[in-house]
């Protein structure tokens, strides 16, 4: 059940308002990109990392991978773009090695467990490809003009995170297919979904949380507080 995951980590954060790419904001000691990577470098199945860096973020990002020992044969660095679409291209052009299934997963979800990697990955393997979700809690509208639209029924509607998973050719076809007639899409499996292949729906866990504006570091501190609570136990 071997894999190899892109990690886009090339962003700038806008929505955090730090001053700089949330990657390298530190979360209970550690950066919060160090978190995302330690998770696949430690795991023996994981056989290929591409971490993707934008430009400017190149030398810092190199430093902290040395600095926190996430350094192997199986890092390496890709170039990021303008859109995250770009980042994991410019990723997938990046992998050394053919891989049957390849895993795409955002720098900026650090509490992805590995439970949850190898049910997604089984999944893809057997079917071609699967994302990880959970079932919406709100009530989900269209809104348009500040006016309600539609009330969406929410028996059918999942918030999809990220691994995302695929058989590579699948993957390396939809990426190329998208670039030639530059359409952009907010996921991975939206390039698929456009060349009608069925991708399944692998139920994940609230705490993967995305870490996007500043409400979600306090969020991202109770969730890894939990989690040495529950070690302890
Ligand atoms: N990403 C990327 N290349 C881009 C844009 C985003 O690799 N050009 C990565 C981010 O670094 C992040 C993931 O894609 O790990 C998900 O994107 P998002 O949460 O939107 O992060 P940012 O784009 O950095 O944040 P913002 O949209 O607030 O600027
Ligand atoms: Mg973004």
């Amino acid at each position: 059940m071997e894999y190899s995951v892109i990690i886009p980590a090339a962003g700038q954060g806008k929505r955090m308002k730090a001053g700089k790419n949330k990657q390298f904001l530190t979360i209970e000691g550690q950066p919060l990109i160090v978190h995302t990577v330690a998770i696949f470098a430690n795991d023996p199945v994981c056989k290929q990392i591409v971490v993707v860096a934008s430009p400017s973020d190149l030398a810092d990002m190199e430093d902290l991978l040395d600095k926190w020992r996430l350094k192997s044969d199986k890092v390496t660095i890709a170039l990021g773009g303008a859109e995250r679409q770009d980042s994991v291209y410019s990723g997938l052009k990046k992998l050394a090695t053919p891989t049957t299934v390849i895993l795409v997963h955002d720098g900026a979800r650090p509490f992805v467990t590995r439970k949850d990697i190898y049910k997604l990955t089984e999944t893809a393997y057997e079917n071609g490809a699967a994302v990880l979700g959970v079932p919406v809690k709100d009530t989900i509208k269209t809104v348009s003009d500040g006016m309600i639209q539609q009330t969406l029924d929410r028996n059918t509607l999942w918030a999809i995170q990220t691994p995302q998973a695929f058989h590579y050719d699948m993957l390396v076809k939809a990426y190329e297919e998208a670039n030639n007639t530059s359409f952009y899409g907010t996921d991975d499996a939206s390039l698929v979904e456009r060349l009608g292949s069925r991708i399944h729906i692998t139920e994940g866990s609230y705490d993967n949380i995305k870490i996007t504006t500043p409400e979600d570091i306090p969020v991202a501190k109770a969730i890894l507080n939990k989690r040495k609570e529950e070690q302890k136990n």
